[in-house]
């Protein structure tokens, strides 16, 4: 693909007042969630799960994108339709998450290290083959006691990069995803701090690894509060908080910024999100991008929850999953208001 083509496909999906659904859980991730909820752990529930999911009528109304996972990029509805065609009759793009997972990161302890460029130029080839049209790497960045070390964050900017600049080549519009975890006691202003940090580092690396910012997209977390500390932030403080770090740091090439969720409640995700496109439209707004959302969580909870891999419980799920989306389109135009929420 050209460079025409990546920029497009970037546009597509961010630039188009639609959001991305993530549900390329891998299959270790996906059997944990089963397992919360009392559903058995095994490829056909994953694969009906899946199905549920891409077969929701009318997804493609508040989704441009969807990640799926190695496993779920080969899978097929019941009769048969493999769920890249389904996804692309709803108008919705395919995309693919290709690390293999964050390890511990050697001389670190307590750090991690996300792996998977061994073989990826392979790898992307084949996805691209199979209609992917873009990928996604998620590195993740632990608070702590001293915690995080500079090492941490320049191993994993400078990954997310040589990612990125496989992807490129590939024809696949890479989502850059450097996740600064919620787990911890640490304040609002000490994540910001280390998300500023940590984004600086992955834009001087993609820079220097020539990634060309047009045609990609960043995934980044909001700043919050840790989740043990016993100070949280209002909606509105997140918010702020959030849209200043990512003045100072992302370049204003880059087509779009999708958040992650990171586990905050799904209704709660919508309102931060609502907040900042809030901001977006004020008439005094410095924002270069749009802020749209690449929940997995924040979107497919609920429906995860009424479904327990029931049968009799899809329709019911799917309206679930339909109103997620939905809450957070609206969040995109600051149209989204806790009285949307279903009694
Ligand atoms: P959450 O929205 O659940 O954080 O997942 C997003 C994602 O893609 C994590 O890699």
């Amino acid at each position: 693909m050209t460079a025409t083509g990546l920029i497009d496909t970037a546009r597509r999906l961010v630039g188009a007042g639609k959001g991305l659904l993530a549900m390329d859980e891998s299959n270790g991730t996906c059997n944990k969630r089963f397992a919360d909820v009392g559903i058995e752990q095994t490829e056909e529930a994953r694969r009906a799960y899946r199905e549920l999911i891409v077969t929701t009528p009318g997804l493609g109304d508040s989704i441009s994108g969807a990640i799926l996972y190695d496993e779920t990029i080969r899978q097929q509805t019941s009769n048969g339709t493999s769920f890249i065609k389904i996804l692309c009759e709803a108008g919705i793009i395919p995309g693919i998450k290709v690390d293999i997972g964050a390890k511990d990161l050697a001389g670190r302890p307590g750090e991690k290290i996300t792996e998977g460029l061994d073989g990826l130029r392979d790898r992307l080839k084949e996805y691209a083959g199979m209609g992917a049209r873009f990928a996604k790497w998620r590195a993740v960045i632990t608070l702590g006691d001293g915690l995080p070390s500079r090492g941490c964050i320049e191993a994993n900017a400078q990954t997310l990069a040589r990612y990125a600049a496989l992807c490129q080549e590939a024809g696949l519009v890479p989502i850059v995803e450097p996740e600064v975890l919620m787990a911890g006691a640490h304040t609002l202003e000490r994540c910001g701090e280390v998300t500023q940090e940590t984004l600086h580092s992955v834009f001087k690396h993609l820079y220097t690894q020539n990634v060309m910012l047009e045609g990609m997209i960043l995934k980044p977390n909001m700043v919050l509060p840790g989740l043990l500390n016993p100070k949280q932030a209002s909606v509105d403080e997140v918010a702020e908080a959030t849209v200043k770090i990512l003045l100072r740091t992302v370049p204003a090439a880059v087509p779009g910024i999708a958040f992650l969720s990171g586990g905050q409640p799904a209704e709660l995700a919508s309102a931060r999100l609502n907040a900042m496109n809030l901001l977006a439209k004020s008439p005094a707004s410095l924002l270069p991008w749009p802020l749209v959302f690449s929940f997995a969580r924040a979107i497919q909870q609920p429906a995860l929850e009424i479904w327990r891999g029931e049968e009799a419980r899809v329709v019911a799920a799917q309206d679930a999953l339909r109103h997620r989306a939905h809450s957070n389109w609206k969040a995109l135009q600051g149209d989204y208001s806790a009285a949307m929420e279903l009694a």
